[in-house]
């Protein structure tokens, strides 16, 4: 598949059948992250699995509405940026992280497993950063949720290209 093709396939899936994904497709898909642009080469991203124990805790602090959502998918890896502090380094290093999560985003539609980028409020709370071991001065990006297609999401508007493109003179 095309690098075109590959961005146009991956989608926001919100079903996700039980089978987890297994831990060495894991490391291949988060292996990918490696190859974003990072100034400086600060390598900002961060990727942790939840195990169970760490799900149970996110749950607790969650609230029952919230930790129901979390058990859509049966593989969840929190992504952050280390961040130094300083105001351009910290843009730059929140941009390259982003670009690494799609990275993996696209590892992942490559192999036929569906994913969703969320960012659940409860991980921008204290609670729920300690739940998941984020420390201080990691910021969070986002819950990345991994597994089997329940359902084909529904057919994708986007601009076209000459909305958002100038060639200035
Ligand atoms: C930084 C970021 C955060 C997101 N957070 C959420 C979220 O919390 N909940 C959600 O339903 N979708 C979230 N999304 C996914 C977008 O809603 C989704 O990409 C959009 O609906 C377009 O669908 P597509 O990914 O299938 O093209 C997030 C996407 C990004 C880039």
């Amino acid at each position: 598949m095309s690098l075109s093709d590959l961005a146009a396939a991956r989608r926001t899936h919100k079903a996700f059948g039980p089978e987890p994904v297994p831990r060495e497709t894991l490391l291949e898909l988060l292996a990918t992250a490696r190859f974003a642009p990072t100034h400086h080469l600060n390598q900002p991203w961060r990727f942790r699995v939840l195990g169970p124990e760490t799900l149970a805790a996110l749950k607790r602090v969650a609230g029952e509405k919230e930790a129901q959502k979390l058990d859509r998918a049966p593989t969840l890896v929190l992504a952050t940026a280390a961040l130094t502090g300083d105001l351009a380094m910290d843009e730059e290093d929140v941009c390259a992280t982003a670009a690494a999560i799609q990275l993996v985003l696209l590892a992942a539609t490559e192999r036929g497993i569906a994913t969703y980028w969320r960012t659940p409020q409860v991980l921008r709370t204290k609670t729920g950063r300690e739940a998941v071991g984020i420390p201080h001065g990691e910021r969070f990006l986002g819950l990345l949720h991994f597994g089997t297609a329940e359902r084909d999401p529904s057919p994708r508007e986007r601009e076209p290209v000459e909305r958002y493109v100038e060639f200035l003179p």
